[in-house]
């Protein structure tokens, strides 16, 4: 395909600054030289500045694992679009599971947070994915297709033209069990059938779709081998520098 894969890292809440940079300079001279793919590391908040410098002529972006609807006002603990992009973000996490499912997130707030995040010019990476009761009561499609829909509304052509979507099927998160790469490529057709549907052919051709759940260096040559699987987000096989780097390398 013309889509050139992206593979990011979140962090999540792991490593203090020192610990992030140090990592995330190991990083950059094991991917160096590396083409033909875009590489991002989502820190905590508090870390990055100190991954800044570190990747500071290397193929990485920085990502945001979160921002606030709002550019700037009275919303304690909040970072807005604006502050990330000063900080040298050029992409922002939105919606993960796991914000879903502790922190209150709706496709309300996703739809609000991306409008931001495009406001500051940073490409939205926009998580969507179901549980596993959901999945086991069949309501995988219904679940996606409503997550798609609400959180891309009233959005036109051009505000989804750098968005990413990342598919991360709840139950595969931190668990050890991948999809398989026939029910992740299944899940991801079906979520571009549905952006060509409000978008048209041509925006549902070109937009990325991540993979994430248990992705490492075991898995992620087969699960990029399929058609509709365009990079991985990343969590806990992205903590490590050489772990990361071979998924980077796949
Ligand atoms: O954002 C990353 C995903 O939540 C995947 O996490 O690779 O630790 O399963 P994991």
């Amino acid at each position: 395909t013309a889509r050139t894969p992206l593979i990011a890292g979140n962090w999540k809440m792991h490593k203090t600054g020192d610990e992030a940079g140090d990592t995330a300079a190991d990083l950059a001279r094991r991917i160096a030289g590396v083409t033909g793919r875009e590489v991002m590391i989502a820190p905590p908040f508090t870390a990055l500045a100190a991954v800044k410098i570190a990747i500071a002529g290397s193929i990485i972006g920085l990502g945001g694992q979160n921002l606030h609807w709002e550019s700037s006002g009275a919303f304690t603990g909040e970072i807005s679009g604006p502050m990330l992009t000063a900080a040298g973000c050029t992409h922002v996490i939105i919606g993960h599971s796991e914000r879903r499912q502790f922190f209150g997130e709706t496709d309300e707030t996703v739809n609000k947070k991306i409008q931001a995040a495009r406001a500051a010019n940073l490409v939205p990476v926009m998580c969507i994915g179901e549980t596993e009761a959901q999945r086991e009561a069949e309501q995988t499609f219904s679940v996606l297709d409503k997550q798609i829909r609400n959180g891309l509304q009233g959005f036109a052509l051009q505000d989804i033209s750098d968005l990413v979507l990342a598919y991360e099927p709840v139950w595969a998160i931190g668990t050890g069990k991948t999809a398989s790469r026939e029910q992740a490529q299944e899940a991801h057709a079906f979520i571009r059938s549905v952006v060509e549907k409000l978008f048209g052919g041509p925006a549902a051709a070109a937009m990325r779709i991540l993979y994430g759940g248990s992705v490492k260096p075991s898995n992620i040559a087969d699960l990029m081998a399929m058609d509709d699987i365009d990079g991985a987000l990343v969590g806990g096989a992205s903590l490590e520098a050489a772990t990361f780097a071979d998924i980077v390398t796949y």
